[in-house]
């Protein structure tokens, strides 16, 4: 048994879209999350610099005692999982294979994906899915403007459907019948991105096969939290206004945290 907290990271608002999955399957867990709003958004920056914020990320919530730390962020999965998983003394768990397995696991022959610019030019959805089944067909689209659409507040307008509209334009001709929502920012946009692609197509979100990861994983190195854990804590840190990090949490985590503080973190 283990009550230290699982530490979590995405450069906003998108990974509480993980955390309430984490939350609701593992609600004996502390959980202590940092969006790096300063740095916002990662989908346009280098790998370089992606990997860069993403190590000083995981340097702290090592700090912060985390037991194991969850990439709540497709872009940074794609360009640190590796680096961050040699270089922090603890394990380390993304999304982008756990998204894939479950994309594939609905027994789709056509998948699309969308996600931001880096984590489409960078690849690794592709890669995976085509590692775990050879034959899929891919169609891989950048979506980046979504992204701005959740972190500012914007989701159910109508100018936000007017946004999912033109950014899922390639599908009007290379249809899918699954679609990986590979930004985490993408699950509070479900309605809209539904609404485009039509009834048939299956949403893959995949916060939820990246719990069962690190309910498994946690579960085989006996690190879970006690049942009933009366020292359960919910923290969030945002490296940037942290009146924006709060209004997140009000809307997708129902305000149910202990603390929301801003964070400055060392360069590295
Ligand atoms: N939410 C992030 C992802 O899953 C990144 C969004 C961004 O900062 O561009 O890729």
């Amino acid at each position: 048994m283990d009550r230290r907290p699982i530490g979590v990271m995405d450069s906003g608002l998108g990974g509480l879209s993980v955390m309430r999955v984490l939350r609701d399957e593992l609600p004996a867990e502390s959980l202590t999350f940092v969006g790096d709003q300063g740095h916002f958004p990662y989908g346009t920056k280098s790998q370089a610099e992606i990997r860069r914020l993403s190590l000083a990320i995981g340097h702290f919530l090592v700090q912060q005692d985390a037991k194991m730390m969850v990439i709540a962020c497709n872009t940074a999965t794609g360009a640190a999982l590796s680096t961050l998983q040699k270089e922090l003394p603890i394990p380390v768990i993304g999304v982008i294979r756990p998204g894939a397995a479950a994309a594939l696991s609905t027994g789709a022959h056509r998948v699309g994906v969308i996600g931001t610019d880096s984590t489409i030019k960078n690849g690794a959805y592709e890669a995976t899915l085509h590692d775990l089944q050879p034959d899929v067909e891919v169609v891989s689209q950048p979506a980046q403007p979504l992204v701005s659409i959740v972190e500012h507040g914007q989701t159910g307008t109508a100018q936000a459907q007017l946004a999912v509209d033109k950014s899922l334009q390639v599908f009007d001709h290379q249809t899918v019948e699954t679609l990986i929502l590979g930004c985490t920012h993408f699950p509070f946009l479900r309605k809209e991105i539904q609404q485009k692609m039509g009834s048939n197509v299956r949403l893959v979100d995949p916060a939820f096969e990246t719990v069962q990861q690190v309910k498994r994983s946690l579960a085989e190195q006996s690190l879970l939290a006690p049942e009933g854990n009366p020292f359960r804590r919910v923290n969030l840190y945002s490296t940037g206004r942290k009146e924006d990090l709060q209004r997140g949490a009000n809307q997708w985590l129902g305000g149910r945290y202990n603390l929301c503080n801003h964070l400055d973190l060392e360069e590295e």
